[in-house]
């Protein structure tokens, strides 16, 4: 008897701390910031170090940017673009979380006609954003979830860049996927949006023109939301009881002269609980900053 109530005293004493532990695990908030389009130019650098503020108080797990960190490298030359990436990079150390960066089309290095470089440049394409950042695409895992950043972004022969996902990488998405069990929660991150409404509503925009190659490798794994960039336009969709998707408006906005499409400035950030979601936009202030200011 004595030996029986010391056993129900030791499990009443553990329950709490294992129901913390396992709460802890499967509950936690993310950002998803996108478009910063950081410069010296136009006050930028304060706007973003308000979105940073903001962040910080929030205080999320980690932060994803959703592309185009800076305006931008793709007609530039390396002077000026390596310090817009040099900016960007000692700017985003101010995160008090690790930062999860997307390729976005103005971080490609020299891809445009107009640049005084060119492929022959160990920077090029994706040389640039590479030698800061790493690699275009991978994955990581968090608290049970799985996470894939997708480069989303290729050139034309004729320079300009285009929407796509490239089969290199449909090769390491598929070895990727085969690694996550098929019941984990996925999000996938890219800044050219996979799906989009935009095209029908403006008649214009642009999406990654072999998305259902990504989503059919998806087809059999949780995906449970899709992160997106590039239009400056904020979003949400939910598509037929199993993933979600969110066009994460922008930090720049208009190129930091105001709202674009009617988008006010801001964020996105993620509350998970489980394997299920919520989600809000967030403004950190740099409209009602920029009308104080006259900017
Ligand atoms: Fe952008």
């Amino acid at each position: 008897m004595k030996i029986n109530l010391a056993i129900v005293f030791v499990a009443v004493l553990a329950f709490p701390s294992w129901c913390q532990t396992i709460e802890s695990d499967s509950s936690f908030t993310f950002a998803f910031l996108t478009d910063i389009h950081l410069k010296p130019e136009m006050n930028a650098p304060v706007g973003f170090q308000m979105a940073i503020d903001k962040v910080n108080e929030l205080n999320p797990d980690f932060v994803l940017s959703g592309g185009d960190q800076v305006y931008d490298v793709m007609r530039g030359n390396q002077e000026r673009s390596d310090s817009l990436f040099t900016l960007y990079k000692e700017m985003s150390k101010g995160f008090n979380m690790p930062v999860y960066n997307t390729v976005g089309n103005h971080d490609l290095f020299g891809i445009y006609a107009e640049s005084p470089e060119d492929e022959s440049h160990p920077d090029y394409k994706y040389g640039m954003f590479e030698r800061y950042f790493g690699d275009t695409y991978y994955s990581f895992d968090h608290k049970g979830w799985h996470f894939i950043v997708l480069n989303s972004l290729d050139v034309t022969e004729d320079k300009r860049y285009k929407s796509i996902v490239h089969s290199d990488q449909l090769i390491w998405l598929k070895r990727d996927l085969e690694k996550v069990a098929s019941k984990t929660p996925i999000v996938v991150v890219t800044h050219i949006p996979l799906v989009t409404a935009r095209t029908q509503v403006t008649g214009s925009g642009q999406q990654v023109e072999n998305a259902s190659a990504v989503f059919s490798m998806l087809e059999n794994h949780n995906l449970k939301l899709v992160l997106q960039g590039h239009i400056h336009w904020k979003e949400y969709g939910h598509v037929n009881d199993r993933f979600h998707f969110i066009t994460g408006g922008s930090i720049a906005g208009n190129g930091w002269k105001g709202r674009r499409h009617n988008t006010k400035e801001g964020f996105v950030l993620i509350k998970v609980t489980g394997s299920t979601l919520t989600w809000e936009y967030l403004d950190h202030g740099w409209e009602a900053k920029r009308i104080e200011m006259g900017w």
